[in-house]
């Protein structure tokens, strides 16, 4: 790779061990991947949050650095709300261990703020490079934005967060952002919500794989947008989808799309997604929700009393700019938590069925909850709640 004076000299151990090791670890990277340099980024996002993850060695590692971030850094989902897991029924001692965690990256200098949805709190912008870590938010950075990141490991994204750079190969190249295969889908209902495109990502992500999906006859917004690639890449390993006339490189670039694949898509085949059963609790924002979906939930439940758990996730900075909204949702009985979410928490695994209204939750709640997991709409997901 070719290193710029000032990338030698950390490489160099001229700024600290600590420094030297994590841009051994980009260099490492970006040789293997065949990158010829490394690029500035505007943001990271760092995965490796909870405790039930790293464990204590990942926590050993994290306290023997000695650096700091020198961009805007957040981290991953951990497994708790950071203020309220007393509420949530999170063991004392695991709490305990989360918590050096997080004090272990705040002396980093990441911001403690645990989120899927990065987007909604760092300005990022089309054609900033990013080093962002979680698969959703990965999708929506480079196909909603345009922004430009490979999806990183935890130690990655961290070294990446601290030097300030990461290695230019990947989907940081616009020659390797082309389209591979089309889905031409027919047939979206008037009233298609967040869920149906998690349902349409949840099919499309499985026959996609790790190939880039353009899609045709759909006009998703943006919070549609989130859950259709965060459905994606969960079945799949989509990193960048583009959407015909929607997302911004659709519009920027002339796709070549003579000779791809195109495979067809019915409103039939993605209502199949869909499941009926009586659930034991309800879990709603996987991706963490938008300040438009916690208004949509209060709206709904202004006159409501839940009847049975219904947990609802998102930022905690977008939770409190939702302050009126909140008050609104918890009034009814249900919770509003930040940090963590229905995948990632223990909380949830203590039920057997979830009601979920996102394909990504879907797809990983049987695994990582133990429990079954089916999709409703938004609506249905309140109605269910309220209805007990
Ligand atoms: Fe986010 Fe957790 Fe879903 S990290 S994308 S809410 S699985």
């Amino acid at each position: 790779m070719d290193l710029t004076p000032e990338e030698e000299t950390i490489l160099n151990g001229e700024e600290g061990e600590s420094r030297q090791l994590l841009m051994e670890i980009l260099v490492g990277i970006g040789t293997v991947f065949g990158a010829e340099k490394m690029v500035p980024i505007r943001s990271a996002q760092v995965s490796g949050a909870s405790y039930k993850t790293i464990g204590e060695w990942g926590l050993e590692w994290l306290s023997g650095l000695h650096a700091r971030a020198t961009v805007p850094a957040v981290l991953n989902p951990v497994g708790m709300d950071r203020v309220r897991w007393k509420e949530m029924g999170i063991d004392p001692a695991f709490a305990e261990k989360q918590h050096e965690v997080l004090n272990a990256y705040e002396r980093l200098g990441i911001r403690l703020e645990c989120t899927c949805t990065p987007y909604y709190i760092h300005i990022t912008e089309y054609g900033d490079h990013l080093a962002w870590s979680e698969s959703s938010a990965v999708a929506y950075a480079n196909s909603v934005i345009g922004a430009r990141t490979n999806r990183e490991g935890g130690p990655s994204a961290l070294a990446a967060a601290i030097i300030g750079r990461t290695p230019c190969y990947g989907l940081h190249l616009v020659k390797n952002r082309q389209p591979e295969l089309c889905f031409a889908v027919e047939g979206v209902p008037g009233d298609a919500d967040e869920s149906w495109f998690g349902a349409l990502g949840y099919l499309a992500g499985k026959i996609a794989g790790n190939r880039i999906p353009l899609f045709t006859g759909i006009r998703p917004t943006r919070d549609q947008l989130k859950n259709l690639g965060a459905a994606m890449a969960a079945t799949g390993a989509t990193a960048l989808y583009h959407v015909r006339d929607i997302t911004p490189e659709a519009r920027v670039f002339k796709f070549d799309t003579a000779g791809l694949e195109t495979v067809p898509v019915t409103a039939g085949d993605v209502g199949n997604v869909y499941s009926r059963e009586e659930p034991d609790a309800i879990a709603i924002g996987c991706p963490h929700c938008s300040e438009d979906e916690l208004n949509r939930i209060a709206d709904y439940l202004k006159d409501c009393r839940v009847k049975k758990p219904l947990y609802i996730f998102a930022a905690r900075e977008i939770i409190s700019r939702s302050a009126r909204a909140v008050r609104v949702i918890e009034r009814s009985g249900a919770g509003v938590y930040a940090d963590t979410c229905m995948v990632v928490s223990p909380a949830l695994e203590q039920y057997q069925s979830i009601m979920v209204s996102s394909g990504k939750a879907l797809a990983y709640v049987p695994n990582m909850c133990g429990a079954r997991s089916f999709i409703g709409t938004l609506k249905e997901c309140l109605e269910t709640a309220c209805r007990g």
